[in-house]
């Protein structure tokens, strides 16, 4: 079926006869495989008498080289799958393995792609970025502090970059255009976070995604707030060098370092907020950050300090 999307991915008509002979099978196995991609794959497709069948948008699948040949500084070797249960789930498979680090693996699906507290990452084929690099950490805590809003810098920056202006960041990690989430970032570690671990760095960003019914709250793509269709490894190679940049501006000088940058886009500073951790909850003004990524909170006058991966914020209404 993909040999089949990769002749019509052109977004030009091809007729049944050209298409079967290509594939070297009948022009109804051809009309089979047809319907095949439009209801599994959800991708629409034009039918013209006379004409033959064209994708309704042009589609840009993943390639490595492409992604190689946009960014050349980057030598990460990259797995691409077609279909994966959860990149962040292959990455700490491969990490098991022989794979050197870094690496990066990213797919055109995802059937059990995840968010944080096991929620569900909606990851419909060849429309979005589902993307996790697995980053080797010798440097013990101080290395992991910050680290996921780090990565929140660096995907707001590509999608900035991309002409989403208006991207910015909510506490802890994640990227909104207003009041839409565009992007989610989950991070999973394995090993000794006070001495050497790996860890992933998972990011989904919603690129060419126009409709998704299964997504339960406000969320945007970079083609609805462009109008543009965005070929996909030309992003997945500018996130790649933003990655660069920022990881290694962390790596020398500590999160401290980019406290301000992050602040200077933090959406949500002087908001009324719930702080939500388990079944506990705290209302309270967001200050800020502090120097460590933690959110500093101010709550009946007093300013609080809260940092850890189980925390949700949520606008009050009255904010
Ligand atoms: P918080 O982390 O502060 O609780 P959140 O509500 O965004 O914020 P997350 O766990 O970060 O929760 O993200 C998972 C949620 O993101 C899902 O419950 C769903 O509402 C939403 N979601 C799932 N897929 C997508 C997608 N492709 N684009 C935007 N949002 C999505
Ligand atoms: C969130 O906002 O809760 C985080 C969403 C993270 C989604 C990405 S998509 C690539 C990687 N693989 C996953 O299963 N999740 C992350």
């Amino acid at each position: 079926m993909l040999k089949l999307l990769k002749l019509l991915k052109d977004g030009r008509f091809h007729s049944g006869e050209a298409l079967g002979a290509a594939l070297g099978v009948s022009r109804s196995a051809v009309w089979k495989q047809l319907q095949h991609l439009e209801g599994e794959l959800n991708l629409p497709i034009h039918k013209v008498r006379g004409k033959g069948y064209q994708l309704a948008a042009p589609l840009f699948l993943l390639d490595a080289e492409e992604i190689g040949a946009n960014a050349p500084s980057l030598a990460w070797p990259i797995h691409i799958f077609d279909s994966i249960d959860s990149t962040n789930a292959e990455a700490l498979r491969l990490i098991g393995g022989a794979c050197n680090t870094p690496f990066l693996v990213l797919a055109e699906q995802q059937s059990a792609g995840r968010g944080r507290r096991g929620r569900k990452w909606v990851s419909p084929f060849a429309q979005n970025i589902y993307y996790s690099l697995v980053l080797r950490i010798e440097g013990g805590l101080r290395q992991l502090e910050g680290l996921s809003l780090v990565v929140g810098l660096a995907v707001m920056q590509t999608l900035q970059n991309a002409g989403v202006q208006n991207a910015g960041l909510k506490w802890p990690n994640d990227v909104l255009v207003g009041p839409k989430k565009i992007a989610g970032i989950l991070l999973e570690l394995v090993g000794d976070p006070a001495d050497i671990c790996h860890v992933v760095l998972g990011i989904g960003i919603n690129v060419n995604m126009q409709s998704a019914a299964d997504v339960d709250q406000q969320w945007t793509s970079v083609h609805l707030e462009t109008g543009a269709s965005i070929n996909r490894n030309c992003l997945v190679a500018q996130l790649g060098m933003q990655l660069q940049h920022y990881l290694e501006r962390h790596r020398a000088f500590g999160f401290s370092a980019l406290q301000q940058e992050w602040e200077s886009s933090h959406l949500w500073r002087g908001r009324a907020v719930s702080l939500i951790a388990g079944v506990n909850q705290v209302d309270g003004v967001v200050l800020g950050i502090d120097s460590q990524g933690a959110l500093r909170l101010g709550v009946s006058g007093v300013e609080k300090i809260y940092s850890g991966g189980e925390l949700s914020l949520r606008l009050r209404d009255d904010s």
